[in-house]
């Protein structure tokens, strides 16, 4: 079966829930060049990275909540668009849908209800603002995420989509709260693992990696954000004004 991606739908940005779109950090021409440089860092590591196993799917997790996956997904995947390559977003993360806010869409329709059948392709992937960067939105959140994204129909949908986009970018929930990551880890070519200085703990950050290993997965580094306050001199979770960002890209050797 050949996909037809052809009638994609074109949704733009729309004004409604702009409190919840201000807390959404897509990186711009307005962002401090020492942000946007980090992404094109990361996107050149990750690039490097997936060479040798020609990998096209690259998941994202980290060990807890709010350590900036989805921030880190989004703004990769923009990188990796914004270089001419042709990349495809999907939210795996069905318990707490995120990514459709960044663009100002709805999230009903997506990943869960294609899975399910109840949608076609044409009806839940979405053209974004950005050139060459199409999103899956997470689709209604269903009883059972887990056993979704483990299924058979996802796996066929990923190996589809790879004849169609250069990259697939995965946004998952924490490894150490519920399994999903895990289960999608095997169908994926990498996993990217964020770390959030002074959030992450070590002994999160050990277990996460033991239970990825423990699925087989093939981890190909580490995106480090750190958050610094300006104000008070130390480094602090989620300032946001008068904050400095910057990430950092280890690549992981066991
Ligand atoms: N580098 C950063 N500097 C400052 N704030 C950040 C950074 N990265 C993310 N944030 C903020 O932290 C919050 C959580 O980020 P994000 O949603 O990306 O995390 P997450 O790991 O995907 O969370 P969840 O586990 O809920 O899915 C958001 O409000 C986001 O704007
Ligand atoms: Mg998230």
């Amino acid at each position: 079966m050949k996909l037809n991606l052809n009638f994609l739908k074109f949704k733009k940005k729309n004004n409604a829930g702009e409190e919840e779109m201000e807390s959404e950090y897509l990186v711009d021409e307005n962002t401090p060049f020492n942000i946007r440089e980090a992404f094109n860092t990361l996107r050149s590591n990750v690039l490097f990275a997936l060479a040798p196993t020609n990998g096209k799917k690259l998941l994202i997790t980290s060990a807890n909540q709010s350590e900036g996956k989805s921030t880190t997904a989004v703004n990769l995947a923009a990188a990796l668009a914004q270089s001419g390559y042709k990349v495809l977003l999907i939210d795996c993360d069905m318990r707490k849908p995120k990514l459709h806010k960044f663009f100002g869409v709805d999230y009903v329709h997506g990943l869960s209800r294609f899975l399910v059948g109840q949608e076609p392709l044409n009806e839940t992937l979405v053209h974004t603002e950005i050139k060459n960067l199409d999103l899956m939105p997470a689709g209604v959140i269903p009883p059972n995420p887990s056993e979704l994204l483990g299924s058979n129909r996802m796996k066929v949908f990923l190996d589809k989509v790879e004849e169609y986009y250069n990259y697939i970018i995965l946004d998952t929930p924490p490894v150490g709260m519920v399994i999903d990551a895990a289960v999608l880890s095997k169908y994926v070519s990498g996993v990217l693992v964020v770390v959030h200085y002074g959030t992450t703990r070590r002994d999160d950050f050990m277990k996460v990696k033991n239970q990825l290993d423990m699925a087989g997965a093939n981890i190909i580094g580490f995106s480090m954000i750190a958050v610094k306050s300006e104000h008070k001199g130390y480094y602090k979770k989620y300032y946001k004004y008068g904050s400095s960002y910057s990430y950092e890209y280890r690549a992981h050797r066991n």
